[in-house]
């Protein structure tokens, strides 16, 4: 089935740091991937103890028609490990092997090593380019594109980073064979993010098409990544920065990083505590009188369907709320959350304290 598929390009239009976002099977092997890529002396391959044994030697491979050195870096797994530690470990490798500012580094692994090896491309000598290889669903729906990079600090969750676009994203759809179940479903929840604030639509599909994704179908996975990026690259081509639009990506994030930020950094994925987020955020919209509350049961559901934890943990209230205000999306203290106001239309605005003291209440383990 794997070789049905055709090649899916998916551009990200940004004037001169515009890319393509390449989605097939098989992609990593062929070497019209890796073509056109900047010239330069070197590369950097990061990526983990998990992801390397399984992927690395392969892209080395590809990279050595291209490059005269393939240095590598493999760090620790784990949303626990990405960290200024970690961070520290690329540029110490870059500067142990004498790379130069045309170096270009590969991330090869999910959303931890992407965002990790973006923000090392971002400050190392000011900037080197850098492709994204995504192998988990979420990294190849959301992460690897867009150019948000970080690292995260005890206190919050991607608080130290910057805005850094890569030069191409090549997301190979035979990388999920390898992905552990639980973390197909976390990617799935940044999938069905994404119809509630954009595409009414494509959540529809979503629901028919569940099971299909779960069982990895390919055809299925192919749609869902593509149509993913589609939005992602829409909203991004208006908003790079996030002075406003960009927000509404951040649907279920608000919730979803005060669930992971409290319990400690690898104890929930980071797309379980977006799948509750968004459960809790569906049900403030209805609460709020923006959507009736039939679409917090829909969004329940299929957040559930997709293996999700639809009830969150018991940090309770004053902590919740503690964690909230430092999301990035806070303005002088005050939360703000992405909501639903019609299905595909998102909005961002804050609500009484006493209304998320309730949806908390309502939606967290006894
Ligand atoms: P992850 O990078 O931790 O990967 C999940 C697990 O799967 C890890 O154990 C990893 O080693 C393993 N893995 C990766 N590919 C594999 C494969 N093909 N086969 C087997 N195992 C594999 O987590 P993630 O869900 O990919 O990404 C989550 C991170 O992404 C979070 O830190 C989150 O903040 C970030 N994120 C960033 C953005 C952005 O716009 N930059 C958007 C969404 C999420
Ligand atoms: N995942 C949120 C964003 O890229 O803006």
């Amino acid at each position: 089935m794997s070789s049905q598929l055709s090649l899916i390009t998916v551009p990200i239009a940004l004037a001169e740091r515009s890319y393509d976002i390449l989605i097939a099977p098989g992609l990593l092997d062929q070497a019209a991937s890796w073509q056109g890529l900047p010239k330069a002396a070197a590369a950097l391959i990061v990526s983990n103890e998990t992801v390397a044994p399984l992927y690395l030697e392969r892209v080395r491979a590809q990279l050595a028609s291209h490059f005269q050195r393939i240095e590598t870096v493999v760090l620790p797994d784990g949303e626990e490990h990405k960290d200024w530690t970690s961070l520290n470990a690329i540029i110490d490798q870059l500067l142990a092997t004498a790379c130069d500012r045309k170096t270009v580094l590969v991330a090869l692994g999910g959303g931890v090593i992407g965002d990790m090896t973006g923000f090392a491309a971002a400050v190392y000598m000011r900037g080197v380019p850098f492709v994204q290889v995504p192998t988990t669903l979420l990294s190849q729906v959301d992460s690897s594109v867009g150019g948000k990079t970080a690292i995260n600090h005890p206190l919050g969750k991607n608080m130290v980073g910057a805005f850094y676009q890569p030069v191409r994203v090549l997301a190979d759809l035979d990388t999920l064979d390898t992905l552990p179940q639980r973390e197909l479903s976390a990617g799935l929840a940044e999938v069905i993010k994404y119809g509630p604030i954009a595409d009414a639509a494509f959540l529809d599909w979503i629901e028919a098409n569940l099971d299909a994704l779960m069982a990895r179908d390919k055809t299925a996975l192919a749609h869902a990544v593509k149509r993913s990026c589609e939005i992602k690259a829409w909203v991004v081509g208006q908003d790079e920065r996030e002075s406003g639009l960009r927000a509404i990506l951040n649907f279920g994030h608000t919730f979803g990083h005060a669930i992971e930020t409290g319990l400690g950094y690898g104890e929930w994925l980071h797309g379980e505590g977006v799948g509750c987020g968004m459960v809790m955020a569906s049900e403030l919209s209805v609460r709020l009188g923006l959507m009736p509350a039939e679409f917090a049961s829909r969004m329940r559901r299929v957040i559930q369907r997709a293996g999700l934890p639809t009830i969150g943990p018991r940090l309770g209230t004053e902590r919740y709320l503690e964690l909230m205000r430092v999301d990035k999306k806070a303005e002088g203290g005050e939360i703000r959350f992405v909501l639903i106001e019609a299905l595909g239309k998102a909005v961002m605005r804050s609500a009484p304290e006493a209304l998320v003291a309730e949806v908390l209440e309502h939606c967290t383990a006894a």
